[in-house]
């Protein structure tokens, strides 16, 4: 199943990477109207992101995809920042579903925690 999608994806014209680089702009975007309140652009930049195609990626990808489209969808018509917030989040786990899926996604770098080790004061 893993290879079939990745066949279907290195065959496809449109690179992933270009629509991955659009949909994380989308969402960063969506998530920044969200923390400053702008309901209408929130629901505008949903529609954008429900009105990119699913069939682009070949075999396999659809139904991801299909899925996120859904969740845009709903996303572009909340009546309430709260339904909004809700709605962003179901967003995300349509992304995270298919990275799961695909074991692809973003690079996750590690959290450096203790900084300030004792001995490396002032390095
Ligand atoms: C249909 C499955 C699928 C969905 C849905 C999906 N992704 Fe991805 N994503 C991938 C795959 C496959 C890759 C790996 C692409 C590559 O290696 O070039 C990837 C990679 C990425 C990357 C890394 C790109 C890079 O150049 O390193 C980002 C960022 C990303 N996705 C963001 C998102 C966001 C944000 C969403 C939701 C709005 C999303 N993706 C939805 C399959 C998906």
């Amino acid at each position: 199943m893993l290879i079939v999608c990745i066949a279907g994806v290195i065959a496809h014209a449109e690179p992933i990477d270009e629509r991955m680089e659009t949909h994380w702009r989308l969402a960063s975007a969506l998530q920044s109207e969200v923390i400053h309140g702008n309901l209408d652009v929130v629901r505008q930049t949903a529609t954008r992101l429900s009105s990119l195609p699913t069939e682009t990626f070949g075999v396999g990808l659809e139904e991801p995809l299909e899925h996120l489209k859904e969740e845009a969808t709903a996303l572009a018509s909340a009546t309430t920042l709260s339904d909004a917030t809700a709605g962003l989040a179901k967003v995300g786990a349509a992304c995270g579903v298919c990275h799961l899926q695909l074991s692809a996604g973003p690079p996750i770098r590690p959290i450096r925690l203790n900084r300030r080790r004792p001995g490396r004061a002032g390095s």
